[in-house]
């Protein structure tokens, strides 16, 4: 009870340091929900156009899901194989959920997809890899970043189930994957009309 209660408080208190909001601010780009479209992510703070720090937004991001998992996974060492991923599995939904709702920007988080690819990666890394290659493949045929995002995200726990790993984790892909969807319920309408900005192209306030 206390592992779980650990897992769940330190996986939320992780996922939910904004990592887009401190480098665009720190990195003296403004404030990320002030452009394109609010979102706090990667994607959106490359709209700054500031590279780096978009790619220590994606790191931090992403970093956050993976030493959540982590964290679980060294407290369980020994405890057997489904325990294992059970409490990880926890860990990392925790800091998915601190990324979504964060207590520090009144619950309004992001859309959770670097932080879903960190967690995925530390608990089943060959499933981190076989989304992260989803999205690389999606983003280089289309270029757009939601599109990619929500390709790996519904493939996701089917490639837990794919490559035989536990089924706590298969939960914890699906129980991400679908709030993703919730969170991308814009894009997908914008998607939807081929309204969807393409990765490189700066985009107007939302
Ligand atoms: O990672 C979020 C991405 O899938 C979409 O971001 O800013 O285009 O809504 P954005």
């Amino acid at each position: 009870p206390v592992l779980i209660a650990a897992a769940v408080v330190g996986g939320y208190l992780l996922g939910s340091i904004p990592f887009g909001v401190i480098a665009t601010r720190l990195g003296g780009a403004g404030d990320v929900r002030s452009i394109g479209s609010g979102n706090i992510g990667a994607t959106n703070v490359l709209r700054t156009g500031r590279k780096d720090l978009a790619l220590i937004t994606l790191l931090g991001d992403g970093g956050k899901g993976a030493v959540a998992v982590f964290i679980a996974w060294l407290l369980t060492r020994g405890g057997g194989v489904q325990a294992q991923a059970s409490l990880t599995s926890l860990a990392g939904g925790a800091a998915f959920l601190g990324h979504l709702f964060p207590v520090w920007l009144k619950f309004k988080g992001g859309k959770g997809v670097a932080t879903f690819f960190g967690t995925l990666l530390a608990a089943a890394w060959p499933v981190g890899m076989a989304a992260g290659a989803t999205w690389i493949l999606m983003a280089l045929v289309f270029r757009i970043s939601s599109l990619a995002a929500l390709a790996a995200a519904i493939l996701a726990p089917i490639y837990v189930i794919l490559l035989g790993r536990p089924y706590p984790i298969a939960l914890m892909a699906a129980f991400m994957a679908v709030l993703i969807y919730i969170r991308h319920k814009e894009n997908i309408s914008r998607l939807l009309k081929g309204q969807e900005p393409r990765i490189g192209k700066k985009k107007e306030a939302a």
